[in-house]
């Protein structure tokens, strides 16, 4: 792995004890009704497998993968399904698990195509939120952590599809030009 110069943002411990105090409100949330975790490939992976384990509720998971058009299409929010979801959503109550929201075009175009398929509910989850990143107006119900515009890897977020093993999450410094501007 490419040693680039980071340092650490959040530490294992403080998301471990954010995950389990956003389980606890998930769960208050649901009452007790079956919930369906939609976990947005790949970054969220993580985030996912550490937050089904605290809901005290009946719990499904599937996945789901997407990617955007690129930068000249990016201010539509078209988004392409990469991977689509195994079985319908129609009557379920559906909990959008993200890693991040940053423009907002991701969730906003996922919140539009699953409720086109009508669940019972929709609601978003996200571990981090950038809120300064903003193109369209998204407001997630549960939220870990809002943080300032830095660009940030671990914990299932990536640089060029590296750094997503490492347990906490750390801010990239961009050096000699390696860390591209985003979007
Ligand atoms: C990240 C993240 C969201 C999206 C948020 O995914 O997991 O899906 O970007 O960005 P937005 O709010 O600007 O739309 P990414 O495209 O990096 O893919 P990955 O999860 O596979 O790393």
């Amino acid at each position: 792995m490419k040693n680039i110069n980071r340092e650490e943002l959040l530490s294992a411990a403080e998301i471990a004890r954010r995950v389990k105090e956003l389980a606890a409100e998930i769960t208050a949330a649901y009452g007790g009704r079956r919930v369906l975790l939609v976990c947005v490939l790949k970054g969220a992976v993580v985030f996912a497998s550490d937050l089904m384990r605290y809901l005290d509720l009946p719990v499904e998971i599937d996945f789901m993968a997407v990617s955007s058009y690129g930068s000249e299409t990016a201010t539509s929010g078209a988004v392409r399904i990469l991977k689509d979801l195994d079985s319908s959503i129609q009557g379920k109550e559906l909990l959008i698990v993200e890693d991040i929201v940053d423009t907002g075009l991701t969730l906003d175009y996922l919140c539009k195509n699953l409720l086109s398929r009508k669940p019972a509910s929709l609601k978003v989850v996200t571990l981090l939120d950038k809120p300064a990143r903003r193109k369209v107006e998204f407001i997630p119900d549960f939220c870990g952590f809002e943080i300032p515009d830095y660009f940030v890897v671990g914990y299932g977020l990536d640089y060029n599809q590296d750094y997503r093993q490492l347990p906490g999450i750390h801010i990239l410094h961009p050096e000699k030009g390696e860390l591209q501007p985003e979007g």
